[in-house]
């Protein structure tokens, strides 16, 4: 399985657009994945048309209370996989806090999942805090969406920071892997400069550094109106606007993250093992 944090600490530069329409992408692609929200604000959950119920388990129970994804994980579309966030996530930095390898929680989490999917995509917060490290520490590859604006690469030292810190201490694997330009304008000017300067930034590391090796994705994602539409329906942009430039890009931007590795094969997850997207939608369906 290959597995890919979409991070970034800035807010708003597309994380979330990106890890769902990407993984929605790659679905189409043929590929199985798994799809983790681990931000409180549950941007990801609420996109691909998830309705918790109070009783209904989340990435929360994962890391707090030790329970297992396949507990939470709901099926939204044939080969599409989500473990769904909720505002209480917020709470579990702290729960977190005083428990003993608290960094690598996700990690083991999800160590039993690795042969049943091609992919795991986990959509992260803005922050760098514990629930991040935990990404970080669950997957070998970080994709950073950026905007191509004045302070895209503002902070963008302190996150390389913080990959370097847990690819010392936790993940030997972890590498920064792809940079992905978001609400791309490429007409202006400003916008031309950023995206000569990241690919500048991105070609000189230093064979050493975590993101040496990165790439900057040829496939910008434009800015398209139907992409911060399809969120209210709870619908990817392939569900909702296929033919859209938004569909086009994602579907580009898929044909580039296959290409840069051999995908694992993969057996499927016993279907009994994940809930459909609303189970209980699904029930009454069924009567
Ligand atoms: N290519 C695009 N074209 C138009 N709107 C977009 C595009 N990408 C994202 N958006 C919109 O921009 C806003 C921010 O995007 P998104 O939620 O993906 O960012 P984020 O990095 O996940 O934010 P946060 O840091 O709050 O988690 C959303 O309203 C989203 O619908
Ligand atoms: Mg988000």
């Amino acid at each position: 399985m290959r597995t890919i944090a979409v991070i970034n600490q800035k807010g708003g530069v597309g994380k979330t657009t990106t890890a769902v329409n990407l993984a929605a992408a790659l679905v189409r692609a043929g590929q199985r994945v798994l799809l983790i929200d681990l931000d409180p604000q549950s941007h990801a959950t609420l996109h691909v048309g998830i309705e918790l119920g109070s009783e209904d388990r989340t990435i929360y129970d994962v890391l707090v209370r030790g329970a297992a994804i396949a507990e939470t994980a709901r099926l939204v579309d044939d080969r599409l996989t989500v473990v769904p966030a909720h505002l209480d996530l917020v709470a579990a930095e702290i729960e977190l806090a005083d428990q003993p390898e608290r960094e690598t929680v996700l990690a083991r989490a999800l160590q039993a999942y690795h042969e049943h999917y091609d992919l795991m995509i986990i959509d992260c917060a803005p922050s760098l805090g514990l629930l991040s490290v935990n990404a970080l520490a669950a997957v070998d590859e970080v994709f950073i969406p950026l905007q191509p604006h004045f302070l895209a690469l503002q902070g963008l030292s302190k996150l390389l920071e913080t990959v370097t810190m847990v690819r010392d201490a936790l993940r030997p694997a972890l590498r920064v892997s792809g940079v992905v330009f978001c609400m791309s304008e490429s007409a202006t000017r400003l916008a031309q400069e950023i995206y000569g300067d990241v690919e500048q930034f991105v070609r000189s590391a230093e064979p050493e550094t975590a993101w040496a090796g990165a790439i900057v994705f040829n496939t910008r994602i434009r800015r398209n109106i139907k992409l911060a539409e399809c969120p209210s329906f709870g619908k990817t942009i392939f569900e909702y606007a296929a033919g859209s430039h938004g569909a086009e890009d994602y579907r580009t931007l898929a044909a580039e993250v296959l290409a840069m590795a051999q995908p694992t094969t993969a057996r499927s997850m016993p279907e009994s093992a994940v809930l459909p997207r609303n189970p209980s939608a699904a029930a009454s369906a069924a009567v």
